[in-house]
C-alpha cells in the first residue's frame, strides 16, 4: 500500500527561481531566504519520497482564459518546464507517475470530486521553484512529481474547505493504491501576497504568522475561512495559500489518526513583492 509520509508547503516566487539558476543565492538580499531552507534540503536527502504529489496553480501558462479547470491532476510520464516569456528554466524534465495518477484520479473522482485529467502540460514556477528550493540543482530531480494543479487565479475560486476535503480524498486514494510507494503531498504559494493595484507589496506578517499556527494545529477551523478574508488581509494572490489545505487534509490526524510532527518552519518578508513562508510535517509513524 502507498503512504502520505510527510507534506511540504511553501511559496513559489518565480524570482527565486531566477536567483537560483542565475547564480546568485549568496547575495546579500537572497542568502537569508536560501539559509531558511538549508534544513530542508537535508531533510528530504533523508526521507527522499518515491512520488511527490505537488499541488501548485498554473500562472496563465498552460491554461488560459480558453480553459480554466478548477482541479487538474496531470497524469503524463514527463513535463518540460515551460516558457513564461524568459525561455524555459534550465532544470531537469519533471518525471511523472501515470500509474498513481491515473489510480488517484479514479479514486478522487468516484469519491465526487470532478478532476480535468490532463495528459500533456508543460509547468511554471508554481511547481519548478518549490522543487529548487527543497532539491537545489540535481541533474535529475530525485522523485517522481504529479502535479495538480488547482485554479486559484481566475474567479471564481475553490473554497478552503473544498480543498480541504480534497486533500482528505487524495489521502484514502494513496492509501489504496497497491504499491508500497513512499509519497509526499506539497502544497504551494502564497503567504501575503498582492501583486498588483494601490496594495500591491501588502505584507501582513501577523495573519500570515497565524496562518501557519492554524495549519499545523486547527486546519479544520482554518478551512472555514472565506476566501474574502485572505484576499482582505493578505492580498488578492494570498488566496494561493488554500493550495497548503488540500497538503493538510492528506495528514493522518484529520482521518482520526496522530497528529504530524513539525519538522521545520521558516518565514522571510521579502522576496520579490510578497512574504515566504514554508513549513515541514512529518507524519508521527512514517
Ligand atoms: C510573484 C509571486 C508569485 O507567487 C507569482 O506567481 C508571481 C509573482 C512575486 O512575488 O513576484
Ligand atoms: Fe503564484
Amino acid at each position: 500500500m502507498a503512504r502520505i509520509t510527510a507534506s511540504v508547503y511553501t511559496s513559489h516566487v518565480p524570482a527565486i527561481g531566477a536567483a537560483i539558476d542565475q547564480g546568485r543565492t549568496q547575495e546579500e538580499y537572497w542568502r537569508p531566504l536560501f539559509a531558511g531552507y538549508q534544513r530542508s534540503r537535508r531533510w528530504l536527502t533523508e526521507h527522499t519520497p518515491d512520488v511527490v504529489i505537488l499541488v501548485f496553480n498554473d500562472h496563465a501558462t498552460a491554461f488560459s482564459l480558453d480553459l480554466i479547470p478548477t482541479f487538474a491532476i496531470a497524469t503524463a510520464a514527463e513535463f518540460q518546464p515551460a516558457d513564461e516569456g524568459w525561455g524555459p528554466r534550465p532544470v531537469p524534465p519533471i518525471a511523472g507517475h501515470p500509474e498513481l495518477g491515473a489510480h488517484i484520479a479514479q479514486s478522487v473522482i468516484q469519491s465526487d470530486f470532478d478532476l480535468a485529467v490532463v495528459n500533456k502540460m508543460d509547468v511554471d514556477h508554481g511547481l519548478t521553484v518549490p522543487l529548487s528550493l527543497m532539491c537545489g540543482q540535481p541533474a535529475r530531480w530525485p522523485f517522481r512529481v504529479i502535479p495538480f494543479a488547482v485554479n486559484v487565479v481566475h474567479y471564481p475560486v475553490p473554497s478552503g474547505r473544498r480543498c480541504f476535503e480534497l486533500g482528505q480524498a487524495i489521502r484514502r486514494a494513496v492509501e489504496s493504491f497497491d504499491e508500497p510507494l513512499n509519497v509526499q503531498i506539497w502544497g504551494t504559494g502564497g503567504m501575503s501576497h498582492q501583486l498588483q493595484g494601490p496594495r500591491a507589496g501588502l505584507i501582513n506578517k501577523e495573519w500570515d504568522a497565524r496562518f501557519i499556527d492554524r495549519l499545523i494545529a486547527d486546519p479544520a477551523g482554518l478551512s472555514r475561512l472565506p476566501h474574502i478574508d485572505y484576499v482582505r488581509e493578505a492580498g488578492s494572490e494570498a488566496i494561493e495559500l488554500v493550495m497548503w489545505l488540500v497538503a493538510r487534509g492528506a495528514m493522518a490526524d484529520v482521518a482520526g489518526g496522530s497528529p504530524p510532527t513539525v519538522v521545520h518552519r521558516f518565514y522571510h518578508v521579502p522576496a520579490s513583492n510578497t512574504a515566504v513562508g514554508h513549513l515541514i510535517l512529518q507524519e508521527s509513524s512514517p
